[in-house]
């Protein structure tokens, strides 16, 4: 019997630098697209998956994630006296429940390795989900639960990963390949940031992972690595001689939504496919896009 995956850590203390000055008084966390924060786009998809509470990491300047992950009165009440029952419905739904949630401060940025350690005392000895905020996937069903399936079947560790293009490489952690599985394959190696020609696949550690509590500990006394930042690949790197590693090969189309195109890529996707608003803002984009072509 596999331990099961209750809860899920959200790292959110990042500079979010790429995204500057909207992210210098706003977590580049509760960016939009179309009308959800990245965060809660996330969070949408653990609960999907079956987790139950929801750890946080902040910072200074994210207070504001704390505020959206919780009641709104004021809000709630002037919905109610205005007979706005779809919005305050749509309010209610998006919350996880009371004492569902977990706050702490990363206090300095220090990497996502340091992030996740951060998190150690709130997940204790149990096995947990990772999703870093700013990759969406866009799936039916969503790629935590599609991981959860195959954790059921195999236990240990995993991450989620997808093909990149081979001049990507370099800005990712991949991963090597050994028996397969079907949709699972059992990792062997993992690098962070390859140059192509020294990369054992083009298969990319893609920002959702199911990890062993194990990784606190190796976290604990991690140096600094790849950029001066406490590097999650790294521990994992260390955790794979010792446990199994598999990386789930998800359906479902991800958007790196901490890159500026990737961002408007997704919000452009995601709002093509809302029923409320896709068909006009088709009409809109191709709009846009011949009058561009005419110039
Ligand atoms: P990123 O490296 O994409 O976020 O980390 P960043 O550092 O905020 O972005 P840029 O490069 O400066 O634009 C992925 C996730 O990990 C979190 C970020 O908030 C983001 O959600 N993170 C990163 C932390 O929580 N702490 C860190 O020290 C680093």
């Amino acid at each position: 019997m596999k331990r099961p995956i209750k809860k899920a850590v959200f790292p959110v203390a990042g500079l979010g630098t790429r995204f500057l000055p909207a992210t210098k008084a706003m977590p580049k966390e509760m960016l939009t697209v179309v009308d959800r924060p990245l965060i809660q786009i996330v969070v949408d998809e653990a609960r999907q998956a079956g987790i139950e509470h929801f750890i946080f990491i902040t910072g200074r300047n994210k207070g504001v994630i704390e505020d959206h992950f919780d009641k709104q009165f004021e809000l709630e009440e002037t919905l109610r006296d205005r007979g706005k029952s779809a919005e305050l419905s749509l309010l209610e739904a998006d919350l996880p429940g009371a004492g569902q949630t977990s706050f702490t401060r990363q206090q300095r940025p220090l990497g996502l390795g340091h992030a996740v350690w951060c998190a150690r005392d709130l997940v204790g000895s149990e096995p947990f989900a990772l999703l870093l905020p700013d990759v969406l996937v866009h799936a039916e069903h969503g790629c935590l639960a599609q991981m959860m399936e195959t954790y059921n079947d195999m236990g240990g560790n995993l991450v989620a990963v997808e093909e990149v293009p081979r001049q990507h490489i370099h800005r990712y952690g991949i991963v090597g390949v050994g028996a397969d599985h079907g949709r699972a394959f059992e990792i062997t190696s993992m690098v962070e940031k390859p140059e192509p020609e020294a990369a054992p696949s083009n298969l990319s550690i893609l920002g959702r992972y199911i990890l062993q509590p194990e990784i606190f500990g190796i976290l604990a006394s991690q140096d600094p690595g790849s950029g001066g930042e406490i590097q999650l690949t790294d521990a994992m790197i260390q955790l794979l001689a010792d446990q199994p590693f598999h990386g789930v090969r998800f359906e479902g189309q991800s958007y790196d939504c901490g890159d500026k195109v990737g961002f408007l890529t997704a919000n452009v996707a995601y709002a093509l496919s809302r029923s409320d608003i896709g068909p006009t803002f088709r009409d809109a984009l191709r709009e846009i896009v011949s009058e561009g072509d005419a110039d």
